[in-house]
Parts: C-alpha cells; sequence; structure tokens
C-alpha cells in the first residue's frame, strides 16, 4: 500500500467509500470540496491506495489541524482490506506528520459501540480522556473522547519493532 497526501482527484472515491459506511461520519459535498479551498480551516487529509493503481482507494484519514492539537475527524478502510492492518499505518502516518508539525496531542471522538475503531486507536496508544453523553444521533449514544501524546509515538515504535 502507498500512503500519500489526498488531492482534489481523490474527493469523489473518499465520498463513495464514506457513504457507504454507517460508522463514518458523514460530509455534505460541499465540505469536501472545501478540503482544498484557500480558505477552509487547514486539514490534513490522507489517502491509502494500491500500488498497483495509486488511484484505487483502499482507506483514507481526515485530521483537523490547529497548532498544537490535531483531531482526527474520519477514518475508513474499504470493508474488503479490513482487518490486514491499513487503518493502522494510515493513523500511524498522521501521527507522524503531527509529530514533524510540532502538535502535542491528536484527539478524536468515537461511538462507544465501536469495538473495531476503538480497539485500533487502544493498539495505537490513545487513551480515553472523557466521555460525551449522547453526543451522536441515529442512533443516540455517548462519545467517547480519545487522546494520543505524541510524546508516546517514538515508544510506539519501538515496541512495534
Ligand atoms: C475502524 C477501521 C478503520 C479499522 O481499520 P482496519 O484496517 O480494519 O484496522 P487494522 O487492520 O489496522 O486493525 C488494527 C487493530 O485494530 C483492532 N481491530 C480492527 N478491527 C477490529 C474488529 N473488527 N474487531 C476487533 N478489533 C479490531 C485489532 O486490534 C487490530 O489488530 P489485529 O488485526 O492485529 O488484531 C475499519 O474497521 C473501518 O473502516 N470501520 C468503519 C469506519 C469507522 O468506524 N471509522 C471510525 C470512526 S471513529
Amino acid at each position: 500500500m502507498i500512503i500519500r497526501s489526498a488531492t482534489p482527484d481523490d474527493v469523489p472515491a473518499i465520498r463513495a467509500l464514506e457513504q457507504e459506511t454507517d460508522t463514518a461520519a458523514h460530509w455534505a459535498e460541499r465540505e469536501y470540496d472545501a478540503l482544498f479551498a484557500t480558505e477552509a480551516p487547514l486539514r490534513v487529509a490522507l489517502v491509502g491506495t494500491s500500488e498497483a493503481d495509486r488511484n484505487h482507494l483502499i482507506g483514507f484519514v481526515i485530521a483537523r489541524c490547529a497548532a498544537a492539537e490535531w483531531e482526527i475527524e474520519n477514518v475508513v478502510v474499504a470493508p474488503e482490506k479490513r482487518r490486514r492492518a491499513v487503518g493502522i499505518k494510515i493513523i500511524r502516518e498522521l501521527l507522524v506528520r503531527a509529530q514533524s508539525a510540532g502538535v502535542t496531542s491528536v484527539l478524536l471522538e468515537v461511538r462507544e459501540s465501536n469495538t473495531a475503531a476503538r480497539r485500533l486507536y487502544e493498539k495505537l496508544g490513545f487513551s480515553q480522556q472523557g466521555r460525551r453523553s449522547k453526543y451522536y444521533r441515529n442512533p443516540e449514544e455517548d462519545a467517547l473522547l480519545l487522546t494520543f501524546n505524541i510524546k508516546n509515538l517514538r515508544q510506539f515504535h519501538l515496541e512495534a519493532e
């Protein structure tokens, strides 16, 4: 798999994958179009593609970037490519880029019932910092607030080797 920064040409495939995924965050078309607009809030969007066809989307992650803190807004892996460490590799690359940008922590919200995502974040070293009661709708559910301290990135790499 190749992991690279997303381009405007990736938006249709990102949207298609997001729309077929119930547990993904759902964005309107204009929000995706705004990803690359110059006046838009700063975001990092990474895509994983097959090596043979760099336009064939396997997964993506989108994070909103503030100076000290990045927030993962969406991460999806194509159903037929799950449980092959695609999610872990894409988010790890995001953490490496956050470290290079001088960020101190990366945070996110996840549905309490989303076991796959929670285990993935746990494996990466995220820890629970709080809970937002009834944060999600359809169905109503609490969000767990998870954070990753960038200081732990080096240790994670050493353990993963
Ligand atoms: C969550 C998601 C991105 C994980 O992607 P993935 O590429 O399958 O994850 P990985 O293969 O990198 O898994 C890494 C670890 O996470 C855990 N994990 C991943 N999927 C899991 C599942 N279905 N059940 C239990 N644990 C799971 C495991 O610990 C796994 O390590 P292992 O395979 O060695 O046991 C993927 O399931 C997905 O796209 N879900 C739908 C979208 C979504 O819910 N996004 C999160 C929004 S907050």
